[in-house]
């Protein structure tokens, strides 16, 4: 059987749908005696709050502002500026002069808090989701399909809130009357992830794919993968884990899934895999347009992430859907809408010299996984040039040089005609590509190497963007691309 998830018309429940109906949720998230009973504290007065904060300066109103102690900062110091910015109440471990509720520890406090969500919630699916790349991507589609499947009644962790305190955090902003929840794991080094699972306990734990992001702490591929299963430790009995089949160590992963007694569902391309990808044609707008066979049926859907990695991520996207009880026809319509996202593949069309130049913003991340699939969609991506502003890759440790240097194939491949490379860690890859013996770049094709993000800006100025040209930007964090992307966005011709 053949099912055309995009294909609204054969699904008429959706017709009807209020597919942003937020206010089915209910504004009040904890009580002050809520609080006090999850806590085991002492509420000083009677409230209601709408959130739940840590970090004073994204306080907004309504929220519950939680005094954290951090190894350098203490949260406590902050409790007048939480309230100035509209906290209604504290956690806090000492009288404040504001309603709070005081505790022995509040970071025992936000967890317990974390808890009480997660049991309250009685009908809640949770889903987590960990890798070396693709959590945030990955988490952001599965709730974007669960959210409109469900009227709105999905909960996510925000952003990248992955860690000891972000995964807590999201668990206690988890409304009672949720019908899933979407939590990101992360993890720097090993023996992170089994705690972040257990404070979950998910119905359903996926695994992106697994690459050599953090190496540097880990060690090795396998160290990599066996602490990314530690995310099945934590799984609820029965639980589903959902593996990437053609991933490195896949049958590590599936081993150590079996071993915690977690039914197995893996995706990908590989033969055999339950959720398989049969077909992927290009879509309009740099999409794919998907087949994939999940055993049983076989369904085809849309997605608007471009790129490669897209296709595989999509399966996994589906297969955890169809684990948590989602529905399969609002997620391809999700998939078909989600649009890349900031620093993670937005596609902004700039006004340049002539019409117009694509740019493609990955500033936010990069590892050589990443770096690969992203130049393989740069490759696919119709442009007269291709200019690709590449920063470092962070985190790498000794593998630091190897993988540098090892991107000069896929940069050819890409047919990159311009690179900017940003950083100290580049140099490796300049000194691959600079070799004159074995030109690397095609006819015609140059490079440039920088340290800072200004000096690239400099150099893509001396360049010149025109009409036609593709701008890949893509480089670790902290590298700081993201002043690149924002400087190309204002200063577009309008
Ligand atoms: N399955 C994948 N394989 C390789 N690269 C991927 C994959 N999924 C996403 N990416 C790349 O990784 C980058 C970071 O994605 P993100 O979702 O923020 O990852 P994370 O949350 O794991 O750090 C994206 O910009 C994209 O280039
Ligand atoms: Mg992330």
């Amino acid at each position: 059987m053949s099912v055309p998830l995009n294909a609204p018309a054969l699904h008429p429940m959706l017709r009807e749908w209020p597919v942003t109906a937020r206010d089915a949720l209910p504004m009040a998230l904890w009580s002050a005696a809520e609080i006090a009973a999850a806590t085991g504290g002492t509420a000083s007065h009677d409230f209601q709050a709408s959130g739940v904060e840590m970090d004073s300066r994204d306080v907004k109103p309504g929220d519950l502002f939680v005094a954290l102690k951090g190894e350098a900062m203490d949260g406590h110091k902050f409790v007048a500026q939480a309230f100035a910015k509209g906290a209604v109440a504290a956690v806090t471990d000492r009288p404040v002069d504001f309603p709070h509720v005081l505790v022995a520890d509040t970071t025992a406090a936000l967890h317990a808090l974390a808890h009480a969500a997660r049991d309250r919630a009685g009908e809640a699916v949770r889903i987590a989701i960990t890798g070396s790349v693709g959590k945030t991507g990955v988490k952001e589609a599965i709730f974007a399909c669960l959210d409109r499947a469900s009227r709105g009644a999905a909960h996510r962790s925000v952003r990248s809130y992955n860690n000891h305190v972000g995964v807590p955090l999201s668990l206690a902003r988890m409304p009672a009357r949720a019908k899933f929840g979407v939590f990101e794991m992360g993890m720097n080094h090993a023996g992170e992830i089994a705690p972040l699972a257990d404070h979950v306990r998910p119905h359903v734990a996926l695994i992106t794919t697994i690459a050599p992001a953090h190496i540097e702490n880990l060690g090795s591929l396998e160290a990599i993968a066996d602490e990314k299963a530690q995310i099945f430790t934590g799984l609820v009995p029965g639980g589903i884990a959902v593996i990437p089949a053609d991933a490195d160590h896949a049958d590590r992963l599936i081993a150590q899934a079996k071993a915690c007694g977690a039914k197995v569902v893996t995706f990908g391309r590989a033969k055999g895999a339950d959720v398989r990808l049969l077909d992927a044609i290009p879509a309009a707008g740099g999409g794919s347009l998907i087949t994939a066979d999940l055993g049983d049926i076989r369904v085809c859907y849309t997605i608007a992430e471009p790129g490669e990695h897209w296709i595989t991520n999509s399966l996994g996207v589906m297969a955890a859907v169809r684990a948590a009880g989602g529905d399969l026809a609002a997620a391809g319509l999700a998939l078909a809408e989600m649009g890349g996202l900031k620093g993670r593949g937005a596609r902004h069309t700039l006004g340049v010299a002539g019409g117009t130049a694509l740019l493609i913003d990955e500033s936010y991340n990069a590892n050589p996984a990443s770096m690969r699939a992203t130049l393989k969609s740069l490759a696919t991506t119709p442009a007269t040039r291709r200019i690709a502003v590449l920063g470092s890759m962070k985190e790498l440790g000794d593998f630091a040089d190897a993988f540098h240097r090892q991107l000069a194939e896929p940069i050819a491949e890409a047919g990159v005609t311009h690179a900017i490379l940003v950083g100290a860690e580049m140099q490796a890859l300049a000194d691959e590509l600079g070799k004159a013996a074995t030109p690397m770049l095609g006819k015609g094709a140059s490079f440039t190497h920088c340290e800072t993000p200004a000096e690239a800006i400099a150099a893509l100025g001396q360049y010149g963007l025109v009409h036609g040209d593709a701008v890949l930007v893509k480089g670790s964090n902290s590298v700081g691309l993201g002043k690149l992307v924002s400087h190309l966005i204002e200063h577009a011709r309008g």
